[in-house]
């Protein structure tokens, strides 16, 4: 069932995701080579907890991170540790803010010093399908029409679209319905109407989508090594179109 928001409580929504869109500002300059992913990981949770708002994912089903760390062939739930970010790694940077109650979530990739063509490449193309898929994001449409503008671009520049993890519905709890598929068909699936708030969060790998989990049961890694990255967006859907609940005002 969609649960439909109402504009207070997407203001509610919007309140978190400006701390969150504050912690991504922060990890722009944090990412660099030398620093260790679990040195991010208490970053995070240190600048939540300083301005009263709590790092969900932490104790979520279980998982024991206030971020998702995801470095070069991870596709996501990585596990923040001891791993020393390296020049030419790229790190996805997944977490979900709740201030009174209320969630925020967005995940960036981020380039660690000097990275490949293919590797900024690829980056600069998931963010690019996922705006692709955030315009399709308006009342009328149907959630086919999102899947099918990001899977058409991704796959036109020779990546895949993971198919395991999907986009969802969010409000007071971290996964609301609708599903929201990266791939799909126009015309096809629900439609969009006023109200609803979900996020659009391609996961995109420089080869195939296949994918394995690691033995802690969570971590998600391309099956082939190939590099993956990921850019997630929270969006409420409003008569003038999609507001990005998370927007981090300059990209
Ligand atoms: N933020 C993730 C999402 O986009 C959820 C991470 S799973 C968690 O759905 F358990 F780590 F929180
Ligand atoms: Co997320």
């Amino acid at each position: 069932m969609v649960v439909i928001k109402t504009e207070e409580e997407i203001q509610k929504m919007i309140a978190a995701g400006k701390v969150l869109s504050g912690v991504h500002h922060e990890l722009r300059n944090k990412i660099k080579p030398g620093i260790k992913t679990i040195e991010l990981d208490r970053f995070v949770e240190e600048y939540l907890t300083e301005r009263g708002a709590y790092p969900e994912q932490k104790g979520y089903e279980g998982y024991p991170y206030s971020i998702c760390a995801s470095v070069n062939d991870e596709i996501c739930h990585g596990f923040p540790g001891e791993y020393v970010l390296k020049d030419g790694d790229i790190i996805t940077v997944d977490m979900v803010v709740n201030v009174d109650g209320w969630l925020a979530d967005s995940a960036w990739s981020y380039e660690v010093g000097e990275v490949s063509k293919e590797a900024h490449d690829l980056l600069e193309n998931t963010k690019k399908a996922m705006y692709l898929g955030i315009e399709q994001a308006k009342i009328g449409n149907r959630l086919g029409d999102i899947g099918h503008a990001i899977q058409s671009f991704a796959e036109s520049k020779g990546y895949s679209v993971v198919r395991d993890f999907v986009g969802h519905g969010i409000g007071k709890n971290m996964h609301e319905d609708p599903q929201v598929m990266h791939f799909g068909k126009p015309g096809r699936g629900l439609r969009i109407v006023e109200g609803m708030v979900f996020t659009i969060e391609p996961m995109i790998n420089m080869g195939e989508y296949e994918l394995t989990i690691d033995d802690n049961g969570w971590t998600a890694r391309t099956k082939d090594g190939s590099l993956s990255a990921q850019y997630e967006h929270q969006l409420a859907i409003t008569k003038d179109g999609p507001v990005i609940i998370t927007d981090q005002g300059d990209c």
